[in-house]
C-alpha cells in the first residue's frame, strides 16, 4: 500500500491550475533527465480545464509524447473519443498524442492487443498516469466485468488490453482499452484528480478497502507503491 496525499482545493479551477503546474514540471523534468516526456492522461470532464491551462505552458512539446490512461472504442473525432479530446489541446503545441484504439480490430480485445504492441514503442515507465475516477469507483477503464482479472494481474510488459464493462457505463456505454494496473503502477509519478463530495467518499472507502474493495480503483491503489497525490476540489 502507497503513502497518499491529498490536495484540497476550494473550486475546480484552482485544482486546474495546480495540476497543470505538477504536470509541467514533471514533463520538464523528465525531458532534462531523459530528453523526452511520455505521460498517460485521464479521458472524461474532470480534467479538461487542467488541461487547457497546461497546453498553455512553455514547455519543449516536440518531447512530449501523450497517451490517453484508456480511451473508448468509438472512431476518432467522436465525442466519447479520449484521444480526440487531447489531440485538440496538445496536437497545436507540436506533443505527439497517440491513440489507442485501432478502428481496424475486429473486436474489443483485438483492439486492446493492438493497442499493447503499439505501446511497446516508446520508453517505459510512463514518466506520468494522471487517473480519474467515476463515481463507480472505476479508474482507467478497469472497471467489474469479464476482463478485470485480466487487467490487474496481467504481466509487467502486458500493458494495454480490452474491456468490456458490466455493467456499461450510462454516460459511455462502450467496451474500452486500458492501461493494464502493471503499467499505471510502475509509473514514475502517479496522480489522481476528483471532484466532488460522492467521489471523495468514494475514494476514501476504497483506499480503507484496500485489495479486498469492490471499487476497481481500492484495487490499484493497493498494488502501488510509489507516493500518489490525490487532487480534489468540492
Ligand atoms: C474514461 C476515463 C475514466 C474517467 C472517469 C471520470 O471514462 O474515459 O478515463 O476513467 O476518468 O470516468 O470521468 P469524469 O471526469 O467525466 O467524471
Amino acid at each position: 500500500m502507497t503513502e497518499i496525499e491529498w490536495w484540497e482545493y476550494d473550486d475546480a479551477a484552482e485544482m486546474a491550475g495546480a495540476l497543470a503546474g505538477d504536470i509541467g514540471f514533471i514533463i520538464e523534468s523528465a525531458i532534462d533527465a531523459r530528453g523526452s516526456a511520455v505521460i498517460a492522461l485521464a479521458g472524461g470532464s474532470t480534467p479538461l480545464a487542467a488541461y487547457a491551462k497546461l497546453a498553455e505552458a512553455k514547455l519543449n512539446w516536440k518531447k512530449v509524447t501523450i497517451i490517453p490512461t484508456d480511451d473508448r472504442i468509438v472512431p476518432m473525432g467522436d465525442a466519447l473519443s479520449n484521444v480526440t479530446m487531447l489531440a485538440k489541446t496538445f496536437l497545436p503545441k507540436g506533443a505527439r498524442v497517440i491513440p489507442i484504439i485501432s478502428e481496424a480490430a475486429s473486436d474489443y480485445k483485438a483492439c486492446g492487443n493492438a493497442a499493447n504492441a503499439r505501446l511497446a514503442d516508446f520508453h517505459w515507465p510512463l514518466d506520468l498516469c494522471l487517473l480519474g475516477m467515476g463515481a463507480d469507483g472505476h479508474t482507467a477503464s478497469i472497471f467489474p466485468g469479464p476482463d478485470l482479472e485480466e487487467a490487474l494481474s496481467a504481466p509487467a510488459d502486458r500493458r494495454a488490453l480490452g474491456v468490456m464493462p458490466d455493467p456499461l457505463p450510462k454516460d459511455a456505454p462502450v467496451a474500452r482499452v486500458t492501461l493494464s494496473l502493471p503499467a499505471i503502477a510502475s509509473a514514475r509519478a502517479l496522480m489522481i484528480a476528483v471532484t466532488g463530495k460522492d467521489k471523495k467518499k468514494v475514494l476514501e472507502t476504497a483506499i480503507k478497502q484496500g485489495e479486498a474493495s469492490a471499487y476497481p480503483i481500492g484495487k490499484v491503489l493497493a498494488a502501488v507503491e510509489l507516493p500518489v497525490d490525490i487532487h480534489w476540489a468540492g
